[in-house]
């Protein structure tokens, strides 16, 4: 019944927007576009979800590129001085060597989810330093030739351009930037290397922060591939020309660019109502994103809804991604859908 519905409001909604898409997701995201990135965060452990085979049927289908949404973050991986917990993060990449996927790495130096050993400590720099190299080391040591792009610094700024008061620029300084990045090149030199950050996909204080910063690494040789914007956006969009300009001066530093963590939240009053609008919003940006030959792929931070971290964050909000809790494709899947074929 509830696909019915869904069938149904797609095919309104791909008429109404001119797509000639079908009702199925049969193909899968992946198989339009093999040349283009396209993925997902993955559910913590997700092989041992309740529904595990669906979970992990449709992520095989659709996508060529996972994320561990919480696996390899610094608390998890790395929970006591002298322990790391390499098993979860293995399982993904196992999975995703069995479906030919690539993966990508999230994350080395973040504020959050920094573990109590780490925080209780009272630091020396250079033994804060050496503590972070020698995490970035094994980590990337670990995974070597299985991940392919880290985000290495994550959230470093503020909305204002500032510096983010974290953990690591209040024993570094704004050194902890070049300092991770150059240590990460060393530590496999073939892995991209990602500067990841919430709203920075338009021109604004911080986007302009980030910008700055790349220029710096520039000029003293401090290494940096790509910038990762997580686009946790709303089903209002964003500044679409704003978008287009931000990623053109990116691209003109040398920089590619990944959309690393997209979902596109609806007000929970508001569900049906909001879907048309959501399904513009992904093909407005991922059309963009495509017309820029520096932005190389899209992810969305989670796969069902059924698993989004939306609706336990933003109170009164949910539905942000592009399957519905059964698993069913949603418009903004067709809607994805469609620009991927249309455009190759
Ligand atoms: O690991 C503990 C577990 O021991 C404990 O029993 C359980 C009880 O709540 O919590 C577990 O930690 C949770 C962690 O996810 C791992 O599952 C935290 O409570 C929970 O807050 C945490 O949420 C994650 C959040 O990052 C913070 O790390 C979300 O699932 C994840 O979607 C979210 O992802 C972030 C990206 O990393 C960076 N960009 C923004 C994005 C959304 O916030």
């Amino acid at each position: 019944m509830l696909l019915k519905k869904w069938i149904v409001n797609a095919l309104i909604l791909c008429g109404a927007l001119g797509f000639g898409a079908t009702a199925t997701a049969q193909q899968g995201l992946r198989s339009q576009r093999p040349d283009f990135l396209i993925g997902f965060a993955a559910a913590n452990d997700f092989w041992t979800l309740q529904d595990a085979q669906k979970f992990s049927e449709v992520a095989a289908r659709e996508f060529n590129l996972i994320t561990p949404e919480n696996q390899m973050k610094w608390a998890i991986i790395h929970p006591e001085s002298d322990v790391y917990q390499f098993a979860a993060a293995d399982a993904h990449l196992a999975f995703a060597r069995k479906n030919q996927m690539k993966v990508h790495g999230h994350v080395l130096v973040w504020h959050s989810q920094i573990p109590a050993w780490m925080l209780e400590k009272n630091w020396a720099r250079n033994e804060l330093i050496d503590a972070m190299y020698s995490h970035i080391d094994r980590v990337m040591g670990h995974f070597k030739n299985g991940v392919y792009m880290w985000d290495v610094v994550n959230e470093a700024f503020n909305e204002d351009g500032s510096m983010r008061p974290s953990f690591w620029q209040k024993n570094l300084g704004d050194s902890h930037l070049p300092l991770a990045f150059t240590r990460a090149r060393l530590a496999d030199s073939r892995a991209k290397l990602l500067y990841n950050d919430y709203n920075i996909e338009t021109l604004n204080r911080k986007s302009d922060a980030v910008y700055k910063m790349v220029q710096a690494f520039r000029k003293n040789g401090v290494p940096i591939d790509a910038i990762g914007m997580q686009m946790h956006i709303t089903s209002g969009g964003i500044d679409m020309t704003s978008f287009q300009q931000n990623m053109k001066r990116l691209a003109n530093l040398g920089l590619d660019i990944y959309i690393t963590e997209m979902d596109v939240r609806i007000p929970k009053n508001a569900q049906e109502a909001g879907l048309p609008d959501q399904a513009q919003v992904y093909a407005q940006v991922l059309k963009a994103c495509l017309a820029q030959p520096a932005c190389k792929g899209l992810q969305t931070w989670g796969m069902s809804d059924k698993y989004s971290w939306v609706s336990g964050f933003y109170k009164g909000f949910g539905s942000a991604l592009l399957f519905d809790e059964n698993y069913q494709p949603k418009p903004a899947y067709f809607a994805v859908e469609h620009v991927l074929k249309s455009t190759q």
